[in-house]
């Protein structure tokens, strides 16, 4: 794995939470690190942060307004707190008073920062600060016990001088260590696995020039097959007709029918993760003609027969691997995900809306994730960021399902 570095420049939207606490000075140290690592940061402050330091601090070195209340109508008016909660592609909080841990712990929803901690499905990152006793109390300690089997992810504190005077564990970790730890690029953990992505459409042919086709771009799956490269998978990408490049260190089998599409899909017999994010055409032509159809005047008939489901066969599989699909619904897409997601023996499907400049032939999108037990929504956004929430949920799941198995 490369050693990632604090200078590594990062594009992630990190929503900064600042609780009370003398420590709240350094977060603006922070805040700054991360900007300059090329963060798009935005901070809320408790009541009691702005005691410590004004959020024009805040505002000045993340460049946005600071959010410090629930109701604020103005600030609602523009992103809500829904909306934040789903902006963030992680949450830091630092200083992470006691208070805080215990509000969290407790699932309260008092104020924005803690709103935002439910509502939010990104990773939650604390760097708590207090005195040293306040960190030794059981209940502290019980809050971060909590905290982290919830997967919160804990940064120190660490020992040293305090400024109450004592000395001990409880102090801030650095501002810098807590951007290095941060920004470190994410884990390749799909090194070793094998992965096979169909992308695009299928042509399905009428005749030698004609065929019949769909608007999916392939920009999907070819952003799935990227970010499975970029963490270390070994990649296969079954393409239908499509103008993208293929992603670096992706190997790319082109292919035009959905039976063409089937055949190269089956000819890969052991894989540990398949991703369906073709939109394969349901039917083709029974007898494509064997030269071109001529001109009659008169309508003519098409006799369109079912097209193999690739995604199912694989599913079947004996020795089957975790499977991904996609839904496009232009209707109640909830329950025709949820579904197709059992019809077709998917893991996880991602479900999204299309018609109405929604969906196909569009760099950006929003997503729907649906598995047994749980669901993610991901608000609009490009195929890349989603591609790399989809990979956060695939390891998610198989996370939980290792951890319950061991
Ligand atoms: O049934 P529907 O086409 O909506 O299902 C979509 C999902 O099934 C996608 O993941 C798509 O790649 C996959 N699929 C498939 N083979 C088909 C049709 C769809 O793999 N013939």
């Amino acid at each position: 794995m490369n050693a990632p570095s604090s200078n590594e420049s990062s594009s992630q939207r990190l929503l900064v939470g600042v609780s009370g606490g003398i420590a709240a000075y350094k977060a603006v140290v922070l805040v700054r690190r991360l900007v300059e690592a090329g963060c798009e940061v935005r901070v809320v402050m408790t009541e009691a942060a702005t005691r410590f330091v004004t959020p024009l601090s805040f505002q000045a070195v993340s460049g946005h307004p600071v959010r410090t209340t629930l109701l604020d109508a103005e600030a609602e008016s523009g992103m809500d707190h829904i909306a934040l909660a789903r902006w963030a592609d992680a949450v830091v909080i630092a200083p992470a008073s006691a208070d805080l841990m215990a509000r969290l712990a407790a699932g309260m929803a008092d104020d924005l920062l803690t709103t935002l901690c439910l509502a939010t499905e990104a990773p939650v990152h604390l760097a708590p600060a207090m005195n040293r006793q306040m960190w030794a109390h059981p209940a502290t300690q019980a809050n971060r016990a909590l905290l982290v089997e919830r997967g919160v992810v804990m940064h120190g504190p660490a020992a040293g001088a305090q400024a109450c005077g004592e000395t001990g564990e409880g102090r801030m970790l650095e501002p810098g260590a807590i951007a290095e730890a941060l920004l470190q690029s994410p884990a390749r953990d799909l090194a070793g696995q094998r992965v096979v992505v169909t992308a695009a459409g299928t042509r399905e042919p009428i005749d030698p020039v004609r065929f019949l086709a769909n608007r999916s771009s392939g920009r999907m799956g070819f952003a799935i097959a990227a970010e499975a490269a970029r963490r270390g998978a070994a990649v296969t990408l079954v393409a239908g007709p499509s103008a993208l490049p293929t992603p670096a260190g992706v190997e790319r089998i082109d292919v035009e029918t959905a039976a063409e599409m089937q055949a190269a899909v089956e000819s890969i017999e052991s894989m540990d993760l398949f991703i369906g994010a073709a939109a394969v055409a349901d039917y083709r032509v029974a007898e494509p003609a064997a030269s071109k159809l001529k001109k009659t005047g008169e309508a003519v008939s098409l006799e369109l027969v079912p097209n193999p489901d690739i995604i199912a066969g694989v599913a079947a599989r004996a020795e089957r691997p975790f499977v991904i699909g996609f839904a496009a619904e232009t209707d109640d897409l909830r329950e025709h995900a949820a579904a197709k997601r059992v019809a077709k023996g998917m893991d996880l499907i991602c479900a999204n809306e299309v018609g109405a400049g929604k969906g196909f032939d569009r760099p950006d999108n929003a997503l729907l994730l649906l598995w047994e037990g749980g669901e993610h929504v991901l608000a609009q956004a490009g195929k890349e960021r989603l591609a790399t929430r989809i990979f956060d949920t695939y390891h998610q799941i198989t996370q939980v399902s290792d951890d319950a198995s061991s």
